[in-house]
């Protein structure tokens, strides 16, 4: 395991700025918080340390986890919605970026335009994390990422299937799954594929991890061999006006038992919710292979796990 001071200082804005060893650290860290917890062990690291926490659309499990997990180390999370701040009315989001770094030890925001966290990182003084963009999710991914490996006891060499979308959620899949060793086979409808530089990245990963990388728009092929299933929402925050659309061009993509009659015999199902039952329907997303509740509690640990290491402090 390499040590936490490594990462001190670093921003997380998307999992590509971030190495094997990294992503395997931040999970190693994340088991023993999760072992804490249920210990009911208290551990004060943060204490006298806040975050600010920007919030430019909704969220129920990222704002929650965050806020609670901050609490449970000692340190103070404040949560600031869209018209609690001058942001975007008086306010630069430079000028924020710098004020902000003078209050708190670390900064976390959910913005719209992916640019945005980009320039608050660049501009912040103390380490950013992206609580989602438009184009990535990586906390999402950690916490998938130790959701599986409860799951399966391993994730090199596991094949990953989504079908769905072509979003943020995907995005920070392709990046980082073939550095943990995941196979990914994706479909996505026609219209709606990953973001280019996103699949020459991932293309580029496969390749240089010796993992597998397939691209289809055909759902019964992306699932076959599958130990995990995951999908998202066909409609995005921000994307409510096309919601028809969505609706109509993502026909055939509802996960059900049938679709997944090919996959793995041991396979899961993965959502990292909100979930509405256009993607999946009741009979998986109910089933005792849906880890969609174990996935949403590892947010917290995820997430505390990454300000520790972002800071650069141990248990
Ligand atoms: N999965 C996720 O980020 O959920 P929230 O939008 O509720 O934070
Ligand atoms: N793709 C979804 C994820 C929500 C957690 C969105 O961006 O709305």
């Amino acid at each position: 395991m390499i040590s936490r001071t490594l990462m001190k200082g670093k921003s997380l804005v998307t999992l590509k700025d971030f190495t094997r060893e990294e992503i395997k650290d931040l999970l190693e860290l994340s088991k023993q918080i999760k072992k804490n917890v249920k210990a009911g062990i208290d551990f004060q690291p943060m204490l006298g340390k806040s975050m600010a926490m920007i919030f430019q659309k909704r969220s129920t499990r990222t704002r929650v986890s965050t806020e609670t997990g901050i609490a449970m180390m000692g340190g103070h999370a404040i949560f600031l919605g869209s018209d609690d701040i001058q942001l975007g009315k008086n306010e630069s989001l430079k000028d924020t970026s710098i004020v902000l770094s003078r209050f708190n030890h670390i900064l976390l925001a959910r913005f719209y335009a992916h640019a945005d966290i980009v320039e608050l990182a660049n501009e912040a003084t103390v380490p950013v994390i992206n609580a989602l963009s438009d184009k990535y999710h990586p906390l999402q991914i950690l916490a998938d990422f130790q959701t599986i490996e409860e799951q399966f006891g391993k994730l090199q060499g596991l094949t990953l299937a989504w079908v769905g979308d072509g979003n943020n959620v995907l995005h920070s899949i392709m990046v980082a799954g073939p550095k943990v060793g995941l196979n990914l086979r994706i479909a996505t409808p026609a219209g709606y594929k990953p973001d280019s530089d996103v699949v020459e990245y991932a293309k580029e990963q496969a390749v240089e991890n010796n993992t597998s990388l397939l691209l289809t728009t055909d759902p019964n092929e992306a699932v076959t061999g599958a130990h995990i299933i995951v999908t998202d929402t066909w409609v995005s925050m921000g994307q409510d006006s096309e919601a028809k659309k969505r609706i109509i061009d993502f026909e055939g993509y509802q996960i059900t038992m049938n679709m997944l009659a090919t996959a793995d015999p041991d396979w899961k199902f993965m959502h990292c919710l909100p979930r509405k039952p256009n993607e999946v329907d009741d009979e998986v997303f109910y089933s005792d292979r849906s880890v969609v509740w174990d996935e949403a509690e590892n947010r917290m640990y995820t997430v505390m796990a990454t300000t520790l290491s972002l800071l650069g402090i141990d248990l």
